[in-house]
């Protein structure tokens, strides 16, 4: 795994949600290197490990890295005081990525959440072949609806509370998409109950499916064990994975979700 570290400079800040920032960095080897379902590995100011932080989008000519993060604790708290001019201590890019090869049909990109982020490069190579599914808890934690929408993608946001979109669950959405044909893949970021009801759904209709998993990280480069999940072959024979290395995208069919 090739990867870099060092101290890159923030060119971008937005809070473009309560909690929830948009970053850039100014990292063009990184950039170069980098691709969509990959991470970077950040030492937040005033905490000891780095967390990690899924790429929401790569410009190659302006050499540029965006990241989009809520504050959850200590780390993001920290990281969110920095401000452009600031520099960043990132590591990267981590991890496989997704699988973007394309066939014909449709691929649906599904984010929940704050699984959204990494959705946005992966659904840039479908371009309006993509369509997204979105799901939040209400209006206000909408997020990158119009950078989705901005790559020629057809969009459904769903919120848990029909405060914005159509209300429910992005299932039920997919489903529909699903049961009108012409979908060839699914790639979804998002909690592990949506993860698994969207590998049970892409089994159902005999479709490719990719996940994008969340552990709680250490080095982030398959050296601690932190980040171990349980996966299994396609012969069912049960094995352990590290999602900082091995992942963090797996195919939905080796995800033992109950691990
Ligand atoms: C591959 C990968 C990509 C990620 N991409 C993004 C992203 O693009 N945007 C974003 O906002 N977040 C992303 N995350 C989650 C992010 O890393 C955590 O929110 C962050 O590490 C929390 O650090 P903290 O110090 O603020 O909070 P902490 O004080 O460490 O934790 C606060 C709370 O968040 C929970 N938490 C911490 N880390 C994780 C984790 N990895 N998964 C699930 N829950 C966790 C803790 O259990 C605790 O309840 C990603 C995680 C992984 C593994
Ligand atoms: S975070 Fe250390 S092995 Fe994955």
């Amino acid at each position: 795994m090739q990867y870099q570290q060092g101290s890159f400079p923030i060119v971008g800040r937005q809070e473009i949600a309560d909690g929830i920032y948009d970053f850039k960095i100014q990292c063009p080897e990184m950039a170069e290197q980098a691709k969509a379902g990959q991470f970077v590995h950040i030492r937040c100011p005033g905490v000891t490990l780095r967390r990690p932080i899924s790429i929401c989008q790569i410009d190659r000519a302006a050499g540029t890295l965006r990241l989009v993060f809520e504050v959850k604790g200590e780390g993001t708290r920290n990281l969110a005081q920095l401000r452009v001019g600031d520099e960043m201590d990132v590591m990267g890019p981590l991890g496989n990525g997704f699988d973007l090869r394309k066939t014909a049909g449709k691929a649906v990109f599904v984010g929940g959440g704050i699984g959204v982020p990494p959705m946005v490069e992966a659904a840039a190579a479908y371009g309006a072949k993509a369509a997204a599914v979105l799901g939040f808890r209400d209006k206000s934690r909408v997020i990158l609806e119009e950078d989705m929408k901005a790559l020629g993608c057809d969009v459904t946001v769903c919120t848990d509370d029909g405060s914005y979109g159509r209300k429910g669950l992005v299932t039920d959405a997919v489903k529909e998409l699903l049961m009108e044909g012409d979908v060839n893949a699914i790639y979804a970021c998002g909690p592990m109950v949506m993860l698994e009801a969207l590998a049970t759904l892409a089994k159902e209709y005999g479709v490719r499916c990719q996940v994008s998993l969340e552990e709680r990280m250490g080095c982030g480069v398959g050296a601690c064990l932190v980040c171990a999940c349980k996966t299994k072959t396609k012969d069912g024979e049960e094995n352990y994975s590290h999602v900082c290395k091995n992942g963090p995208v797996f195919d939905a069919q080796e995800v033992v979700f109950h691990g």
